[in-house]
Formats: structure tokens, C-alpha cells, sequence
């Protein structure tokens, strides 16, 4: 009994550990990548502690503590997200849907599926699975998205209702297929009604590492 216990323990110690490893795979050493579980949370904190007041430079890092938190279905959003971490030399950290988002909920042609019926209804607040844990510490929230529709999805709605964004300098950013980032972050801005927004930045997905280098250093000025 003992022998079938001890086994069980070390399968399952495996099984959570390979989990923790898959959500936090960074672009860079000192980049964390996760998802807003708990678990998996504070090894992203952690990390961003040591690494995101002092750049490599030596020089104190302008976004202060900075996390990058981002919504993504089909990877174009967290590979922007990613470089931006890596960028910043902050963390990095997914919003997952408590129900993923299917093929057939993203068909954007048809209005009978979900991502349209959402993008559609106002009151729309599809729920969130886990949450960003030392939230208060952080000075700058990087906030990244998809278009849908034109507006960002109703889950990043769930989520700027969900956080306090006082004395934090926020900076949204999306990807999108042409369309630039319009209203979307603006909307966003409202239903938070705290934080000190930047305004917005859409990226294609070609996005490469030294136009997002770029883009930080002349944020550095309106911050
Ligand atoms: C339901 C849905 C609606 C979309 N609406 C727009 C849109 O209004 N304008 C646009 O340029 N792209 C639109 N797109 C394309 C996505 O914004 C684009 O592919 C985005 O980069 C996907 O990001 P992701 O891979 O991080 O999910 C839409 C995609 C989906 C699935």
C-alpha cells in the first residue's frame, strides 16, 4: 500500500511539474512566461523581481516593475507579447479563458459563433481561469489583444473589471489581421476607470524584436 502511494506521489509530482514547464517557456532567460494560475504565477513574479527594476545596462528600468499580460487564440498575440517581455526584461503572463475557445467559437464569418455572439453583447464577461498573483507590485501593466470585430475581446473586459489599475501606467497593445487598434483600448480605459493609460499600439505580426525595442524607447518619453 505504502509502495502504490509513494508511486502515485511521484507521478503526480511529475505530471505538475511538466505543467508549470510548458506555461513558462520565455523568449529570453530572464523572460517568464505564464498563465494566470496561481501555481505557475509565482514563479513569473519571482523572476520579475529580480530582473525588471535594473535593466542590463545598469540603468534603473523606466516601466519600474512590469508584467506583460496578454489574451491569445492563435499565438499571434503572445508572440508579440513575448518580445515584449523580453524587451522590457519583464514577465509575461497569459489570460486563459476558464472555456478555451474552439475553432468553430472563432469562425468569424458565421454570427452563430461564439466570438461573434460575445463581440455583440455588451454585458458579455467570459470568465477567467486563475489570477495574477503580487498584482499591487507592479508599476506597468503591458495589456495585449487580438482585434475581434473591432474591439477587444469581452474577455479583456472581465479582466480590466476584475483589477485595480490605481497608480499604475497601463500600455495596451494588439495584433489584427489590418485593422489599426481604433476605440478598443479606449473602451477599455473607461470600464477600468483607474490607471494611467497610454494609448495604444497595434502590432502585425511580422513584428520583429528590434521595432519593438524601438517602440519601448519612445514610450520611455511619455511615461
Ligand atoms: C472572431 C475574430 C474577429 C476578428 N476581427 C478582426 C477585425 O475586426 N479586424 C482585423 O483586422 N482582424 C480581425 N481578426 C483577426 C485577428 O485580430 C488576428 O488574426 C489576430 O492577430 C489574432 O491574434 P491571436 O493569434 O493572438 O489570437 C479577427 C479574428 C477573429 C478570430
Amino acid at each position: 500500500m505504502k509502495l502504490i502511494r509513494k508511486i502515485m506521489s511521484v507521478a503526480i509530482s511529475a505530471i505538475l511539474l511538466t505543467g508549470l514547464a510548458s506555461c513558462s517557456a520565455g523568449t529570453r532567460n530572464e523572460t517568464v512566461a505564464s498563465t494566470l494560475a496561481n501555481a505557475s504565477e509565482h514563479s513569473a513574479s519571482a523572476t520579475n523581481k529580480e530582473t525588471s527594476e535594473v535593466s542590463d545596462t545598469g540603468k534603473e528600468n523606466p516601466f519600474g516593475k512590469a508584467l506583460v499580460v496578454y489574451f491569445s487564440c492563435t499565438g499571434t498575440t503572445k508572440d508579440v507579447a513575448l518580445k515584449i517581455a523580453s524587451e522590457a526584461k519583464c514577465s509575461a503572463c497569459e489570460i486563459e479563458p476558464v472555456k478555451p475557445y474552439t475553432a468553430d467559437d472563432l469562425n468569424y464569418n458565421t454570427k452563430k459563433s461564439r466570438a461573434y455572439k460575445e463581440q455583440n453583447d455588451a454585458s458579455a464577461r467570459p470568465e477567467i481561469s486563475g489570477s495574477v498573483s503580487d498584482w499591487d507590485s507592479y508599476d506597468t501593466i503591458f495589456i495585449g489583444y487580438p482585434v475581434w470585430y473591432s474591439k477587444a475581446p469581452r474577455i479583456l473586459c472581465t479582466f480590466v473589471e476584475n483589477y485595480d489599475f490605481s497608480g499604475k501606467t497601463v500600455i495596451p497593445f494588439c495584433t489584427s489581421g489590418s485593422s489599426g487598434i481604433g476605440s478598443s483600448a479606449t473602451e477599455l480605459a473607461e470600464l477600468a476607470k483607474q490607471g494611467k493609460w497610454i494609448n495604444g499600439t497595434r502590432f502585425a505580426a511580422s513584428v520583429n524584436s528590434k521595432d519593438i525595442s524601438e517602440w519601448l524607447n519612445a514610450l520611455n518619453g511619455s511615461i
